[in-house]
Order: structure tokens, then sequence, then C-alpha cells
């Protein structure tokens, strides 16, 4: 353990030698959420009095800085090793896009912006925080059922790359970009009459509020031919937060397939192809960390292969959460120890309005702890004892870890969420109860 590693901050498990939930050791700043019975998430970065550290300093340091708790906490140094790790293990060809809605903080945005290769946005706001970095229009794109004419005049005259979503948007984008005298870029959001298996939240096959069904396909590109509108390419997204390499290859697999045979009836050639994403990253015990060699393996040899109707097309990767998530904690600090019928709780003060996914009321169907841990202990003992993490609110729903096994905590002790990067604060409730917003900070 060298002390260069120590002040990465979190770990995320990339390029430096630890890996998630591995290797306890005998050094004791090494903590990890394996602590509890096999969790799936990565390891932590400790300092020597056993606090957690983040961005290379020790939380209730940066507690103090960021001007008390609750705070979600980003860590600069690992968004940068995520970005460089899958840029290692992917095609040179393919281009990585972050789609902000796994975390628009924009300082955090900045960063990746250095990082990426373009933005993807789901509003208007987004758009403006996007834009706000300086990049080119023509490296954001704008997905998401609904665009308001208000959304897509601010897109159209910022110059980006609309996605399609149906073909009455087709026909707004088209009145609005000839009213104002510029041609929009579009390209069609296709759902494929095939899903991500295995994924978190299937985004396409069946029935689906996004994009054009595949069928309906060539009759909008003939229509869209004949439309003052510049036709890009297409955007297959077919799911999110899938751990399943196999699951992952096969949707690229049908995903480029389609986009050729598109390709042959789009009414200009396609320079644009976004794959989508959905990959994963582990929350929960017995999750694994998702081995992206064989997923990269397999666009390769696609690639190398394509037909000629996507031979001179940009291909794009649209990643939210697994570049973000396992870059940010989330801290909130003991109020109140209490027992309760034998069973004992840590009452803290932060919670569901804050962090809706650990409590595990954003999609999951079975409730199951996010990696909870001790972050510094005001007295560190070293009995450990099974508590219940709840937040303020008057709700049983306002659960942060059930029944976990965690070091000795009494009230003024820090605990944190590992794992938060993504969907944390900004796909949180947070005017419920009228608590006032948690800090957010870029660290390192
Ligand atoms: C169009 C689109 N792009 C990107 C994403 C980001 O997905 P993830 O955070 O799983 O990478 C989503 C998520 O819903 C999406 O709908």
């Amino acid at each position: 353990m060298t002390d260069n590693l120590i002040n990465n901050g979190i770990n995320n498990g990339i390029n430096n030698g630890i890996d998630h939930g591995i290797d306890h050791g005998t050094d004791h700043r090494i903590d990890t959420a394996a602590d509890q019975r096999g969790h799936a998430a990565g390891a932590s970065v400790r300092d020597a009095r056993g606090e957690l550290m983040v961005g290379g300093i020790p939380v209730s340091r940066l507690a103090d800085r960021i001007g008390g708790t609750p705070f979600y906490a980003y860590d600069r140094a690992a968004l940068s090793r995520r970005a460089a790790h899958w840029r290692a293990a992917m095609p040179e060809r393919l281009r990585l896009h972050y789609a902000i809605k796994a975390n628009p903080m924009p300082a955090l945005v900045q960063h990746l912006r250095g990082l990426t290769d373009g933005f993807d946005v789901a509003s208007l706001g987004e758009l403006q925080v996007a834009l706000d970095t300086g990049i080119p229009a023509d490296r954001i794109s704008f997905a998401g059922p609904g665009k308001t004419d208000r959304e897509l005049r601010a897109a159209v005259a910022a110059g980006i790359t609309l996605h399609l979503e149906s073909a009455g948007e087709l026909e707004r984008i088209a009145h609005i970009g000839h009213a104002m005298g510029i041609r929009p870029s579009v390209a069609v959001r296709v759902n494929p009459d095939f899903e991500l298996k295995a994924s978190g939240m299937k985004m396409s096959g069946g029935p689906k509020p996004f994009g054009v069904d595949v069928e309906q396909v060539p009759d909008l590109l003939a229509h869209l031919g004949s439309l003052p509108v510049g036709f890009r390419g297409f955007h297959i997204f077919t799911g999110s937060q899938n751990l399943s390499a196999e699951a992952i290859i096969e949707a690229h697999t049908g995903t480029l397939a389609l986009a050729e045979q598109l390709a042959r009836q789009a009414p200009a050639p396609v320079t644009y192809l976004n794959l989508g994403g959905g990959l994963g990253i582990p929350y929960f015990p017995g999750e694994q960390p998702l081995d992206l060699t064989p997923i990269a393996a397999n666009l390769a040899e696609r690639i190398a292969t394509l037909g000629p109707g996507l031979r001179d097309a940009e291909l794009v990767m649209e990643l939210g959460r697994y570049l973000v998530g396992e870059a940010g904690i989330y801290v909130c600090r003991v109020i109140d120890r209490k027992v309760s019928r034998g069973r004992t709780y840590l009452v803290t003060d932060g919670g569901l309005h804050q962090h809706l996914a650990a409590s595990g009321n954003l999609g999951q169907v079975i409730r199951k702890n996010f990696p909870v841990i001790a972050a510094a202990r005001a007295s560190p003992v070293d009995t450990r004892d099974r508590v219940t993490v709840v937040g303020p609110l008057c709700t049983p729903l306002d659960l942060l870890a059930d029944q976990i096994d965690l070091p000795r905590c009494a009230p003024g002790d820090l605990i944190a969420i590992l794992q938060s990067g993504a969907y944390g604060y900004s796909a949180s409730p947070l005017g419920f109860l009228s608590h006032p917003p948690p800090a957010q900070a870029l660290v390192g």
C-alpha cells in the first residue's frame, strides 16, 4: 500500500491494485464494504486513524470544509481513472459520451469534458450545463421523450444533435428549424424489437415511450428526407445498469446489425451511430464488477467487419452510471442511537430525501442495502454491532441500511454510503419534508 494509493481517495478498483472487495490484509487503513457479508462495492481508502478519505481528504475534515453534513463528495482522480480504464479497454474508434443525467453537478461535468468526447443531455437545464463547459455543440446530443418546443428551440439554436423520439417530434423540429432559418441536426432514436437482457432498467423491445419502433423507422426515414433537417444517423439505447457482459455483447451485436440494415434506407449517409451504453456497477452483495474485455473484443470484431453503410460513421457509447457511480460517496452524521425492542437504530441527518436510491425506493423491486460503512468515529472501539441506519423523516421508507454489521458508532460519528456518484443528489426528492439540500463537492 503506497501513500500515493492512499492519496487517491476513493478507490474504484481501477489500475491501482485494489480490486472490489479483496484483501482487508493486515493494513487497518483499508476497510472494504465486503465487511458487510460479501458486499459487492469497492474498497475504500482510510488514513492512519482509520478514517475514510476522499480525494486525499479525511471525511471529517471535508465535512468541516464543506460546512457540515450531509454531503455528497466526488473524487476527481477516480473519475479520471474510470474514463482511462474505459479508453484502454475499448476500440480506439469508439467515442465516449457522458450522459449528464447520471450526475449534472457543473464542476463534475466540466471535469468530464476533458475525459470524454461528448455529452448526452435530457433537458434544457442539462443542455445549459453542457454548453457552459465550452464543448462544441456538435458533440452534444439531446434524447428523451416529451421535449417541449422551448427545449427544441434551444437545441436548434445551439446546433446540437436531437435524438428523434417520434414522428410528431420530427414535425415540430422541422417547423422550428424552418422558422429559425436553421437546419436542425437529427438522429433517429430507434426502439428495436430486442431488449437488453438482465438489465436493471430495460428501455427497448415491446411498447416503449422511447424512440421510434423499428418497424416504423423506414417510413419515418423516407419522410425525413423530404424535410429541411440534417440527418446524421441513429441512436439505439437498450437499457441501463447491466452487469452481464454476455447480455451487453448480444445487444451490441444486434444494434450494429440493425443499424447496418437501417443505413440502407437512410436519406443520407450515416455519419453517427450511438450504441447506447448500459454498463453497470456493482451495488449489492454478490454482484461483480463488469469485465470490459469481452465487450471490447466483440465490438472490435464487429467494427472491423462493418458494412459500407456504417463504415464512415462516428461510433459512440453513451455512459452515465459507469463513469461516475463509483467515484462518489454520500456522508451523513449519526444524530441519535436508540434501541427499539432489541433492534439498534442509528438515526442520521441524511435520508431518503437526499439519497432515494440507497433507501431502495428508486426502482428496486426487492430492497437491498447499498454499501454503507462507518467513515469516521470520534472514539473508535473495536466492537461491532448490528444496526439499522435511518434518516430523520417520519416514514418507514426512510431506511438507509437494514440490519448491517458496523463498527460501533455513536452520535457525532460519520456514516458513508459508497457507490453514490450517479443518480444520487439529482434523483432524490430533495424537497420532501423541507430539510435543506445536501452540499456537493468535487475533491482531489
Ligand atoms: C438515453 C439515455 N442515455 C443514457 C442513459 C444513462 O444510463 P446509465 O447511467 O445507465 O449509463 C440513460 C438512462 O436512462 C438514457 O435513457
